[in-house]
Protein backbone atom coordinates (compact mmCIF):
# COMPACT_ATOMS: atom_id res chain seq x y z
CA UNK A 1 0.00 0.00 0.00
CA UNK A 2 0.90 3.47 -1.01
CA UNK A 3 -0.15 5.91 1.90
CA UNK A 4 -0.97 9.28 1.46
CA UNK A 5 0.25 11.68 4.90
CA UNK A 6 -2.57 11.73 7.40
CA UNK A 7 -4.76 14.80 6.98
CA UNK A 8 -4.54 14.36 3.23
CA UNK A 9 -7.57 15.97 1.23
CA UNK A 10 -9.44 14.28 -0.97
CA UNK A 11 -12.12 15.66 -2.97
CA UNK A 12 -13.17 17.19 -6.17
CA UNK A 13 -13.58 20.54 -8.15
CA UNK A 14 -16.01 22.45 -9.79
CA UNK A 15 -17.12 25.88 -10.76
CA UNK A 16 -20.25 27.89 -10.36
CA UNK A 17 -20.71 28.37 -14.20
CA UNK A 18 -20.50 24.69 -14.91
CA UNK A 19 -22.64 23.05 -12.16
CA UNK A 20 -25.07 26.14 -10.62
CA UNK A 21 -27.84 26.52 -13.59
CA UNK A 22 -30.24 29.34 -12.51
CA UNK A 23 -28.12 31.15 -14.49
CA UNK A 24 -30.68 34.24 -14.65
CA UNK A 25 -32.80 33.86 -11.23
CA UNK A 26 -32.58 34.90 -8.30
CA UNK A 27 -31.17 38.33 -8.72
CA UNK A 28 -28.21 36.81 -10.59
CA UNK A 29 -27.05 39.26 -13.14
CA UNK A 30 -25.42 37.97 -16.57
CA UNK A 31 -21.79 36.73 -17.53
CA UNK A 32 -20.05 36.95 -20.63
CA UNK A 33 -20.86 33.07 -20.67
CA UNK A 34 -24.66 33.97 -20.70
CA UNK A 35 -24.76 36.82 -23.33
CA UNK A 36 -22.59 34.85 -25.48
CA UNK A 37 -24.61 31.76 -25.84
CA UNK A 38 -28.11 34.28 -26.10
CA UNK A 39 -26.10 35.61 -28.93
CA UNK A 40 -24.50 32.67 -30.74
CA UNK A 41 -26.60 29.80 -29.36
CA UNK A 42 -24.95 27.67 -32.18
CA UNK A 43 -21.44 27.99 -31.00
CA UNK A 44 -22.63 25.55 -27.96
CA UNK A 45 -22.13 21.48 -28.18
CA UNK A 46 -26.30 20.75 -28.98
CA UNK A 47 -27.33 24.49 -27.83
CA UNK A 48 -26.90 23.46 -24.14
CA UNK A 49 -25.64 26.98 -23.06
CA UNK A 50 -24.69 28.15 -18.94
CA UNK A 51 -28.35 27.89 -18.01
CA UNK A 52 -28.39 24.41 -18.12
CA UNK A 53 -25.66 23.70 -16.04
CA UNK A 54 -26.16 20.75 -13.54
CA UNK A 55 -28.68 22.36 -11.37
CA UNK A 56 -26.39 22.61 -8.11
CA UNK A 57 -28.54 25.57 -7.41
CA UNK A 58 -31.49 23.66 -6.79
CA UNK A 59 -29.79 20.14 -6.06
CA UNK A 60 -27.01 21.06 -4.04
CA UNK A 61 -28.42 18.96 -1.08
CA UNK A 62 -28.21 15.58 -2.66
CA UNK A 63 -24.47 16.12 -3.90
CA UNK A 64 -23.49 17.06 -0.80
CA UNK A 65 -25.24 13.32 0.12
CA UNK A 66 -23.13 12.07 -2.34
CA UNK A 67 -20.08 13.15 -1.49
CA UNK A 68 -20.62 12.24 2.22
CA UNK A 69 -21.50 8.25 0.61
CA UNK A 70 -18.45 8.89 -1.10
CA UNK A 71 -16.27 9.61 2.05
CA UNK A 72 -14.96 13.21 0.30
CA UNK A 73 -13.15 15.41 2.35
CA UNK A 74 -12.72 18.28 0.49
CA UNK A 75 -14.54 20.18 -2.68
CA UNK A 76 -13.98 22.92 -4.47
CA UNK A 77 -16.49 25.52 -6.19
CA UNK A 78 -16.49 29.04 -7.22
CA UNK A 79 -18.70 31.79 -6.38
CA UNK A 80 -20.55 33.77 -8.91
CA UNK A 81 -19.68 36.93 -9.06
CA UNK A 82 -22.59 38.10 -11.29
CA UNK A 83 -24.76 36.17 -8.56
CA UNK A 84 -22.86 38.02 -5.77
CA UNK A 85 -22.83 41.06 -6.58
CA UNK A 86 -25.15 41.77 -9.29
CA UNK A 87 -23.84 45.00 -9.86
CA UNK A 88 -20.84 44.98 -8.84
CA UNK A 89 -21.45 46.89 -5.44
CA UNK A 90 -25.01 45.58 -4.60
CA UNK A 91 -24.87 42.54 -2.02
CA UNK A 92 -27.73 40.15 -3.82
CA UNK A 93 -29.01 38.79 -0.61
CA UNK A 94 -30.26 35.33 -2.35
CA UNK A 95 -27.08 34.76 -3.19
CA UNK A 96 -25.84 34.97 0.51
CA UNK A 97 -28.24 33.00 1.48
CA UNK A 98 -27.69 30.09 -0.82
CA UNK A 99 -23.96 30.48 -0.51
CA UNK A 100 -24.28 30.38 3.15
CA UNK A 101 -26.58 26.82 3.56
CA UNK A 102 -24.30 25.16 0.69
CA UNK A 103 -21.61 25.80 2.48
CA UNK A 104 -22.76 25.11 6.06
CA UNK A 105 -24.39 21.54 4.33
CA UNK A 106 -20.59 20.68 3.37
CA UNK A 107 -19.01 21.28 6.46
CA UNK A 108 -21.62 19.23 8.24
CA UNK A 109 -20.98 16.52 5.83
CA UNK A 110 -17.35 16.73 6.98
CA UNK A 111 -16.41 17.70 3.42
CA UNK A 112 -13.90 21.52 3.68
CA UNK A 113 -15.42 23.71 1.33
CA UNK A 114 -12.78 25.45 -0.83
CA UNK A 115 -13.94 28.24 -2.56
CA UNK A 116 -12.12 29.85 -5.56
CA UNK A 117 -13.78 33.66 -6.90
CA UNK A 118 -13.40 33.93 -10.39
CA UNK A 119 -13.34 30.81 -12.90
CA UNK A 120 -13.67 32.70 -16.37
CA UNK A 121 -17.29 33.94 -15.52
CA UNK A 122 -16.91 37.87 -16.12
CA UNK A 123 -20.20 39.50 -15.26
CA UNK A 124 -21.53 41.53 -18.33
CA UNK A 125 -21.22 44.84 -16.57
CA UNK A 126 -17.69 44.65 -16.50
CA UNK A 127 -16.95 43.08 -19.96
CA UNK A 128 -18.74 46.31 -20.95
CA UNK A 129 -16.34 48.50 -19.83
CA UNK A 130 -13.47 46.12 -21.35
CA UNK A 131 -13.46 43.38 -18.70
CA UNK A 132 -9.69 42.40 -17.28
CA UNK A 133 -8.47 44.79 -20.27
CA UNK A 134 -9.50 47.72 -18.37
CA UNK A 135 -7.46 48.79 -15.33
CA UNK A 136 -10.72 49.45 -13.21
CA UNK A 137 -11.24 45.59 -13.10
CA UNK A 138 -8.23 45.20 -10.72
CA UNK A 139 -10.28 47.58 -8.29
CA UNK A 140 -13.80 46.07 -9.12
CA UNK A 141 -12.48 42.36 -8.35
CA UNK A 142 -10.91 43.86 -4.87
CA UNK A 143 -14.02 44.91 -3.83
CA UNK A 144 -16.12 41.67 -4.99
CA UNK A 145 -13.25 39.43 -3.46
CA UNK A 146 -13.51 41.83 0.38
CA UNK A 147 -17.49 41.26 0.39
CA UNK A 148 -16.81 37.35 -0.41
CA UNK A 149 -14.42 37.39 2.31
CA UNK A 150 -16.77 39.62 4.88
CA UNK A 151 -19.67 37.05 3.67
CA UNK A 152 -18.33 33.63 4.11
CA UNK A 153 -15.00 34.09 5.93
CA UNK A 154 -16.32 32.20 9.26
CA UNK A 155 -17.17 29.49 6.84
CA UNK A 156 -14.41 29.12 4.48
CA UNK A 157 -10.59 28.57 5.51
CA UNK A 158 -9.41 28.37 1.62
CA UNK A 159 -9.76 30.61 -1.18
CA UNK A 160 -8.17 30.82 -4.34
CA UNK A 161 -8.65 34.03 -6.14
CA UNK A 162 -8.59 32.64 -9.71
CA UNK A 163 -9.28 29.01 -11.62
CA UNK A 164 -6.22 29.08 -14.75
CA UNK A 165 -5.76 32.67 -15.36
CA UNK A 166 -4.16 32.05 -18.11
CA UNK A 167 -7.04 30.03 -19.78
CA UNK A 168 -9.21 33.19 -19.94
CA UNK A 169 -6.05 35.45 -21.38
CA UNK A 170 -5.45 32.61 -24.45
CA UNK A 171 -9.23 31.78 -24.81
CA UNK A 172 -10.82 34.96 -24.77
CA UNK A 173 -7.80 37.10 -26.91
CA UNK A 174 -6.15 34.53 -28.45
CA UNK A 175 -7.73 31.28 -29.34
CA UNK A 176 -11.47 32.65 -29.94
CA UNK A 177 -12.33 29.96 -27.34
CA UNK A 178 -14.38 32.13 -25.12
CA UNK A 179 -16.19 35.51 -24.96
CA UNK A 180 -15.14 38.35 -26.69
CA UNK A 181 -12.84 36.03 -28.74
CA UNK A 182 -10.29 38.76 -30.59
CA UNK A 183 -7.11 37.65 -31.64
CA UNK A 184 -4.59 40.16 -30.49
CA UNK A 185 -1.67 39.11 -28.59
CA UNK A 186 -0.62 42.23 -27.04
CA UNK A 187 -3.91 42.79 -25.69
CA UNK A 188 -3.78 39.19 -24.35
CA UNK A 189 -0.49 40.22 -22.03
CA UNK A 190 -2.62 42.99 -20.54
CA UNK A 191 -5.53 41.07 -19.95
CA UNK A 192 -3.03 38.72 -17.85
CA UNK A 193 -1.09 41.28 -16.35
CA UNK A 194 -4.53 42.84 -14.95
CA UNK A 195 -5.72 39.67 -14.01
CA UNK A 196 -2.68 39.35 -12.08
CA UNK A 197 -2.75 42.73 -10.29
CA UNK A 198 -6.54 41.69 -9.11
CA UNK A 199 -5.31 38.72 -7.87
CA UNK A 200 -2.97 40.50 -5.60
CA UNK A 201 -5.59 43.18 -4.45
CA UNK A 202 -7.45 40.44 -3.29
CA UNK A 203 -4.32 38.87 -1.54
CA UNK A 204 -4.13 42.29 -0.10
CA UNK A 205 -7.58 42.54 1.12
CA UNK A 206 -7.68 39.21 2.43
CA UNK A 207 -4.52 39.89 4.86
CA UNK A 208 -6.17 43.24 5.59
CA UNK A 209 -9.51 42.04 6.76
CA UNK A 210 -7.23 39.61 9.04
CA UNK A 211 -9.66 36.57 7.67
CA UNK A 212 -8.63 33.11 9.26
CA UNK A 213 -6.97 30.91 7.08
CA UNK A 214 -5.41 31.24 3.97
CA UNK A 215 -5.04 32.26 0.74
CA UNK A 216 -4.03 30.72 -2.92
CA UNK A 217 -4.67 30.64 -6.59
CA UNK A 218 -5.48 27.90 -9.32
CA UNK A 219 -2.90 27.28 -12.19
CA UNK A 220 -2.76 24.96 -14.75
CA UNK A 221 0.78 23.75 -14.52
CA UNK A 222 1.22 22.77 -18.22
CA UNK A 223 5.01 21.05 -18.04
CA UNK A 224 6.84 21.83 -21.50
CA UNK A 225 9.35 19.18 -22.91
CA UNK A 226 11.37 20.20 -25.94
CA UNK A 227 11.27 17.37 -29.00
CA UNK A 228 15.24 17.47 -28.84
CA UNK A 229 18.40 18.56 -27.27
CA UNK A 230 19.13 21.09 -29.80
CA UNK A 231 19.70 25.00 -28.59
CA UNK A 232 16.66 25.88 -31.19
CA UNK A 233 14.62 23.38 -29.58
CA UNK A 234 15.54 23.97 -25.88
CA UNK A 235 14.88 27.82 -26.75
CA UNK A 236 11.59 26.83 -28.11
CA UNK A 237 10.89 25.39 -24.85
CA UNK A 238 12.07 27.85 -22.43
CA UNK A 239 9.96 30.34 -24.43
CA UNK A 240 6.49 28.19 -23.79
CA UNK A 241 7.26 27.81 -20.35
CA UNK A 242 7.93 31.46 -19.51
CA UNK A 243 4.43 32.47 -21.46
CA UNK A 244 2.70 29.45 -20.34
CA UNK A 245 3.84 28.53 -16.41
CA UNK A 246 6.22 30.82 -15.38
CA UNK A 247 4.49 33.61 -16.29
CA UNK A 248 1.95 33.39 -13.24
CA UNK A 249 3.97 31.08 -11.01
CA UNK A 250 6.58 32.78 -10.37
CA UNK A 251 4.89 36.02 -9.69
CA UNK A 252 2.34 34.42 -7.07
CA UNK A 253 4.95 32.35 -5.71
CA UNK A 254 8.64 34.21 -5.47
CA UNK A 255 7.12 37.80 -5.89
CA UNK A 256 8.21 38.98 -9.22
CA UNK A 257 8.05 38.43 -12.62
CA UNK A 258 11.05 36.20 -14.45
CA UNK A 259 13.80 37.98 -16.12
CA UNK A 260 13.52 36.08 -19.49
CA UNK A 261 9.51 36.82 -19.67
CA UNK A 262 10.17 40.36 -19.37
CA UNK A 263 13.15 40.22 -21.93
CA UNK A 264 10.68 38.20 -24.49
CA UNK A 265 8.11 40.91 -24.35
CA UNK A 266 10.78 43.63 -24.73
CA UNK A 267 11.74 41.90 -27.80
CA UNK A 268 8.16 41.53 -28.81
CA UNK A 269 6.59 45.00 -28.37
CA UNK A 270 4.72 43.11 -26.26
CA UNK A 271 4.83 44.82 -22.74
CA UNK A 272 1.83 45.54 -20.81
CA UNK A 273 0.74 49.31 -19.31
CA UNK A 274 1.96 49.06 -15.34
CA UNK A 275 1.43 51.53 -12.62
CA UNK A 276 3.83 52.83 -9.94
CA UNK A 277 3.59 50.24 -6.97
CA UNK A 278 2.56 47.10 -9.12
CA UNK A 279 5.71 45.69 -8.91
CA UNK A 280 5.94 46.01 -5.17
CA UNK A 281 2.37 44.94 -4.38
CA UNK A 282 3.34 41.61 -6.39
CA UNK A 283 6.64 41.28 -4.11
CA UNK A 284 3.77 41.83 -0.56
CA UNK A 285 1.27 39.41 -1.73
CA UNK A 286 2.92 36.38 -2.06
CA UNK A 287 0.60 33.21 -1.56
CA UNK A 288 0.05 30.76 1.12
CA UNK A 289 -0.53 27.67 -1.17
CA UNK A 290 -0.91 26.57 -4.73
CA UNK A 291 -3.34 24.70 -6.56
CA UNK A 292 -2.24 22.95 -9.94
CA UNK A 293 -4.74 22.10 -12.35
CA UNK A 294 -3.21 18.94 -14.50
CA UNK A 295 -4.10 17.46 -17.45
CA UNK A 296 -1.58 17.41 -20.25
CA UNK A 297 1.91 18.38 -21.36
CA UNK A 298 2.80 20.60 -23.98
CA UNK A 299 5.37 19.16 -26.53
CA UNK A 300 7.40 21.92 -28.62
CA UNK A 301 9.82 22.52 -31.11
CA UNK A 302 11.50 25.54 -32.46
CA UNK A 303 9.44 27.09 -35.48
CA UNK A 304 10.61 27.26 -38.77
CA UNK A 305 10.30 30.39 -39.34
CA UNK A 306 10.27 32.69 -36.72
CA UNK A 307 8.19 35.60 -37.28
CA UNK A 308 9.70 39.15 -35.29
CA UNK A 309 7.74 40.88 -33.72
CA UNK A 310 5.44 37.48 -32.78
CA UNK A 311 1.89 37.98 -33.76
CA UNK A 312 0.88 34.65 -31.84
CA UNK A 313 2.91 32.54 -29.42
CA UNK A 314 2.88 30.10 -32.54
CA UNK A 315 5.35 32.51 -33.96
CA UNK A 316 7.69 31.87 -31.04
CA UNK A 317 7.43 27.85 -30.49
CA UNK A 318 5.51 25.03 -32.28
CA UNK A 319 3.53 22.26 -31.17
CA UNK A 320 4.88 18.67 -31.87
CA UNK A 321 3.16 15.00 -31.84
CA UNK A 322 5.83 13.01 -29.64
CA UNK A 323 5.43 9.77 -31.24
CA UNK A 324 5.18 7.56 -28.01
CA UNK A 325 2.14 10.22 -26.70
CA UNK A 326 -0.45 7.67 -25.20
CA UNK A 327 -3.39 9.25 -25.99
CA UNK A 328 -7.00 9.03 -24.39
CA UNK A 329 -9.28 7.30 -27.20
CA UNK A 330 -12.09 9.57 -25.57
CA UNK A 331 -11.16 12.71 -25.66
CA UNK A 332 -7.72 12.74 -27.83
CA UNK A 333 -5.37 14.50 -24.77
CA UNK A 334 -2.00 13.10 -24.03
CA UNK A 335 -2.22 10.72 -20.69
CA UNK A 336 1.47 11.64 -19.29
CA UNK A 337 1.25 10.67 -15.60
CA UNK A 338 5.30 11.19 -15.14
CA UNK A 339 4.57 14.87 -15.69
CA UNK A 340 2.52 15.11 -12.47
CA UNK A 341 6.22 13.93 -10.68
CA UNK A 342 7.83 16.27 -12.49
CA UNK A 343 5.49 19.55 -11.53
CA UNK A 344 5.72 18.14 -7.82
CA UNK A 345 9.58 18.51 -7.72
CA UNK A 346 10.00 21.40 -9.51
CA UNK A 347 7.52 22.98 -6.78
CA UNK A 348 9.94 21.84 -4.50
CA UNK A 349 13.47 22.82 -6.37
CA UNK A 350 12.36 25.66 -7.72
CA UNK A 351 9.24 27.52 -5.59
CA UNK A 352 10.54 27.36 -2.17
CA UNK A 353 8.78 23.71 -1.96
CA UNK A 354 5.41 25.80 -1.34
CA UNK A 355 2.32 23.74 -0.20
CA UNK A 356 0.10 22.89 -3.33
CA UNK A 357 -2.62 20.17 -3.60
CA UNK A 358 -3.52 18.94 -7.56
CA UNK A 359 -6.64 20.92 -8.14
CA UNK A 360 -7.86 19.06 -10.75
CA UNK A 361 -6.37 15.88 -12.54
CA UNK A 362 -9.25 14.26 -14.66
CA UNK A 363 -10.41 11.86 -17.66
CA UNK A 364 -12.80 13.72 -19.96
CA UNK A 365 -14.70 10.92 -22.03
CA UNK A 366 -17.37 11.80 -24.93
CA UNK A 367 -20.01 9.96 -25.00
CA UNK A 368 -19.81 8.29 -22.05
CA UNK A 369 -23.34 6.50 -22.33
CA UNK A 370 -21.58 3.97 -24.16
CA UNK A 371 -20.30 2.64 -21.24
CA UNK A 372 -23.16 1.67 -19.58
CA UNK A 373 -24.26 -1.60 -17.99
CA UNK A 374 -26.96 -2.97 -17.78
CA UNK A 375 -27.60 -1.81 -14.26
CA UNK A 376 -27.19 1.27 -15.27
CA UNK A 377 -23.52 1.82 -13.77
CA UNK A 378 -20.98 3.83 -16.18
CA UNK A 379 -17.49 0.86 -16.36
CA UNK A 380 -15.04 3.44 -16.36
CA UNK A 381 -12.11 1.58 -15.79
CA UNK A 382 -10.10 3.88 -18.05
CA UNK A 383 -10.84 6.30 -14.91
CA UNK A 384 -9.42 4.30 -12.23
CA UNK A 385 -6.59 3.58 -14.68
CA UNK A 386 -5.71 6.86 -15.27
CA UNK A 387 -6.16 8.43 -11.43
CA UNK A 388 -4.40 5.30 -10.12
CA UNK A 389 -1.28 5.92 -12.48
CA UNK A 390 -1.30 9.46 -11.28
CA UNK A 391 -1.65 8.86 -7.86
CA UNK A 392 1.33 6.46 -7.60
CA UNK A 393 3.79 9.65 -9.58
CA UNK A 394 2.13 11.65 -6.61
CA UNK A 395 3.18 9.48 -3.95
CA UNK A 396 6.46 8.85 -5.34
CA UNK A 397 7.19 12.77 -5.02
CA UNK A 398 5.94 12.93 -2.02
CA UNK A 399 7.93 10.95 -0.82
CA UNK A 400 10.72 12.46 -2.10
CA UNK A 401 9.40 15.54 0.36
CA UNK A 402 7.30 17.59 -2.31
CA UNK A 403 4.77 19.21 -0.05
CA UNK A 404 1.66 18.32 -1.32
CA UNK A 405 -1.47 18.51 0.87
CA UNK A 406 -4.15 16.58 -1.11
CA UNK A 407 -5.67 15.39 -4.99
CA UNK A 408 -9.12 16.77 -6.40
CA UNK A 409 -10.55 15.29 -9.64
CA UNK A 410 -12.29 17.04 -12.27
CA UNK A 411 -15.12 16.50 -11.17
CA UNK A 412 -18.04 15.41 -8.55
CA UNK A 413 -20.82 15.12 -10.86
CA UNK A 414 -20.42 15.59 -14.98
CA UNK A 415 -20.59 19.05 -15.70
CA UNK A 416 -21.08 21.23 -18.27
CA UNK A 417 -17.82 22.39 -19.99
CA UNK A 418 -17.68 25.68 -21.91
CA UNK A 419 -18.57 25.48 -25.96
CA UNK A 420 -18.37 21.87 -25.34
CA UNK A 421 -21.21 21.37 -23.14
CA UNK A 422 -22.06 17.84 -21.68
CA UNK A 423 -20.26 16.09 -24.50
CA UNK A 424 -16.91 15.29 -22.43
CA UNK A 425 -18.05 13.54 -19.01
CA UNK A 426 -15.38 13.59 -16.05
CA UNK A 427 -17.55 12.74 -13.24
CA UNK A 428 -17.70 9.97 -10.66
CA UNK A 429 -21.15 10.37 -11.04
CA UNK A 430 -23.25 10.81 -14.50
CA UNK A 431 -25.80 13.19 -14.81
CA UNK A 432 -28.89 12.89 -16.96
CA UNK A 433 -29.52 16.22 -18.44
CA UNK A 434 -32.52 14.95 -19.93
CA UNK A 435 -33.86 13.34 -16.81
CA UNK A 436 -34.19 16.19 -13.78
CA UNK A 437 -30.29 16.08 -14.09
CA UNK A 438 -30.61 12.29 -11.85
CA UNK A 439 -26.98 11.56 -10.57
CA UNK A 440 -25.88 7.89 -10.76
CA UNK A 441 -22.35 7.03 -9.39
CA UNK A 442 -19.79 5.48 -11.87
CA UNK A 443 -17.79 2.20 -11.35
CA UNK A 444 -14.85 4.80 -10.31
CA UNK A 445 -16.62 6.36 -7.77
CA UNK A 446 -16.61 3.00 -5.41
CA UNK A 447 -13.26 2.27 -6.50
CA UNK A 448 -11.96 6.10 -5.02
CA UNK A 449 -14.24 6.02 -1.75
CA UNK A 450 -12.13 2.66 -1.14
CA UNK A 451 -8.30 5.00 -1.85
CA UNK A 452 -9.81 7.59 0.11
CA UNK A 453 -10.73 5.52 3.46
CA UNK A 454 -7.34 3.92 2.81
CA UNK A 455 -5.70 6.96 2.27
CA UNK A 456 -3.63 4.88 -0.19
CA UNK A 457 -3.83 3.39 -3.21
CA UNK A 458 -2.21 -0.28 -3.93
C1 LIG B 1 -10.00 22.96 -16.94
C2 LIG B 1 -10.98 23.93 -16.34
C3 LIG B 1 -12.31 23.35 -16.01
C4 LIG B 1 -12.74 22.22 -16.90
C5 LIG B 1 -11.59 21.27 -17.17
C6 LIG B 1 -11.94 20.11 -18.03
O1 LIG B 1 -9.12 23.61 -17.78
O2 LIG B 1 -10.49 24.47 -15.14
O3 LIG B 1 -13.21 24.41 -15.99
O4 LIG B 1 -13.33 22.69 -18.07
O5 LIG B 1 -10.55 21.97 -17.74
Amino acid sequence: MKKFPDGFLWGAAASAPQTEGAALIDGKAPTTWDKWFEMNPEKFYKGVGPKDTSNVYQQYAEDVQLMEDMSLNSYRTSISWARLLPDGKTLNQQAVDFYRNYFVSLIEKGVEPIINLFHFDMPWWLMEKGGWESRESVEDFGYYAKVAFEQFGDLVHRWTTFNEPIVHVECGYLFEFHYPAVVDFKRAVQVGYHTLMAHTQAVEEFRRGKHTGEIGIILNLTPVYSKSDAPEDIKAKDMADALNVKSFLDPVVLGHFPTELVQLLKENNLLPATETGDKEKLAQTTIDFLGVNYYQPKRVQAVNQPAVPAKMPSDLYAEYDWPEKKINPYRGWEIYPEALYDIAMRIKNDYKNIPWYVSENGMGVAEEERFVDEDGVIQDDYRIEFVQDHLAELHKAVEQGSHCFGYHMWTFVDCWSWLNGYRNRYGFYRVDIENDFKRTPKKSSFWMKTVIENNAID
